[in-house]
């Protein structure tokens, strides 16, 4: 049986911001087809605003359209398709890669890099290969990253989907989906913060604040937050950062001071090839800088060479946190519960989905962090 649903539906990339009048997002009435085997219809109980959607909207990532976005979602299983380990009721949050399970990547543990799972996102369509979105007109809106998290209901490839406790409330249950997963495993896995570390974080989004908060629960002593933004330099201040500097060529010199030289752990967040080249420049001799943000793909990086070899250098790309969310989401759920992940301070708007164009130019304008659909 098909479904009846509302969603945001990207139309067309590029249109100028602001958003609340170039409306890049149409908010229209869409039919949902039962979910396949292996598949499950959720009800969308709350989704985040990703800067990754941004840049599917602005046209700095180019996306099959029209497509239904969001990615970031907690919701409840409706239906649950043949084969599918879920039952109705269960609470779940989605991940933006659908892991087959079988593939080398997934054989060898880094589910966020399944090779199927990349290739449905690429082409917005499930795991499985399908659409399940129509519209009135005719029109099959793609699915972003698998998830399509601004609507009501969403079908998904069960592989979307963590199991989650029911008590903990959507709306943070969200943003472990993205945000959460990505910035505290860039600074867990990715980065291997340890205990003593000078950490610095570039970008302090929704995804550069659960990093910085996973850096200060793993133990760094010297936690430098940058942004050009200075409300945001006064919320990582609150939330564990011991200094604080504003983003700009002069960061890199800032960060080697406070550190005697250069953080051990740099994580970038702001998809900003230039700030990527300070995040470089501001590492210590035999340090780790990851990258997170997802830059325009036209985008090239210039780096001194020497330094790789001769200062035993990483340099670290970060998808999905290398997180295996089934590990991750349960893990970090019970550390935001146990007090040491507080990542509810992330959430700084609620909105409704009829709200999500004035959403996107809060994103944009750097005056948001964490803005979460509540439906
Ligand atoms: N790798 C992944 O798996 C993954 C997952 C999610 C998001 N992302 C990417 O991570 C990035 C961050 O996402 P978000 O949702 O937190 O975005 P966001 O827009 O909320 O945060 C980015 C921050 O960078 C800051 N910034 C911009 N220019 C800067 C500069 N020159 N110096 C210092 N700070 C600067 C902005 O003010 C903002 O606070 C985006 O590029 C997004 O596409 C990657
Ligand atoms: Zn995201
Ligand atoms: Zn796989």
């Amino acid at each position: 049986m098909s479904t009846s649903t509302r969603a945001a539906v990207l139309v067309e990339s590029g249109r100028p911001a602001p958003y609340a009048s170039s409306r890049p997002l149409e908010i229209m009435p869409l039919t949902l087809e039962a979910p396949g085997p292996g598949e499950l219809l959720v009800r969308v109980r709350a989704a985040g605003l990703c800067h990754s959607d941004l840049s599917v909207i602005d046209g700095s990532r180019l996306r099959p359209l029209p497509m239904a976005l969001g990615h970031e979602a907690a919701g409840e299983v409706v239906e649950a398709g043949q084969g599918a380990e879920f039952a109705p009721g269960d609470h779940v949050v989605l991940s933006f890669v659908p892991a087959c399970g079988h593939c080398p990547r997934c054989v060898a543990g880094r589910p966020a890099l399944c090779e199927p799972g990349a290739a449905a996102n690429g082409s917005g369509t499930l795991l499985g290969g399908g659409l399940r979105f129509a519209a009135a007109d005719g029109a099959r809106p793609r699915h972003h990253l698998g998830v399509s998290a601004f609507s009501e209901y969403t079908v998904v490839s069960a592989r979307s989907a963590v199991k989650i406790d029911p008590e903990l409330p959507f709306e943070i249950a969200a943003l472990f989906g993205c945000a959460v997963l990505t910035g505290a495993g860039a600074a867990f896995y990715s980065a291997g913060v340890s205990p003593g570390d000078g950490v610095a974080v570039f970008g302090l989004g929704g995804v550069g604040l659960a990093a910085l908060l996973a850096a200060k629960a793993a133990g760094a002593a010297t936690l430098v937050a940058v942004d050009v933004v200075g409300a945001k330099l006064e919320l990582a201040r609150r939330l564990g950062a011991t200094h604080t500097v504003a983003g700009g060529p002069d960061a890199v010199e800032a960060i080697r001071e406070i550190t005697g030289g250069g953080a051990e752990k740099v994580v970038d967040t702001t998809g900003v090839v230039p700030v990527l080249e300070q995040a470089y420049r501001a590492t210590a001799r035999g340090g780790t800088t990851v990258t997170v943000g997802l830059p325009d793909p036209s985008r090239e990086l210039t780096l001194p060479a020497l330094s790789l070899v001769a200062e035993e250098r990483t340099l670290r790309g970060s998808y999905l946190g290398s997180c295996v969310p089934r590990r991750d989401v349960p893990r970090f759920v019970g550390m935001y519960r146990a007090g040491v992940l507080p990542v509810d301070a992330l959430l700084s708007h609620r909105l409704t989905l009829d709200e999500v164009n004035e959403g996107f130019d809060r994103l944009h304008t750097g005056e948001a962090v964490r803005q979460v659909i509540v439906m």
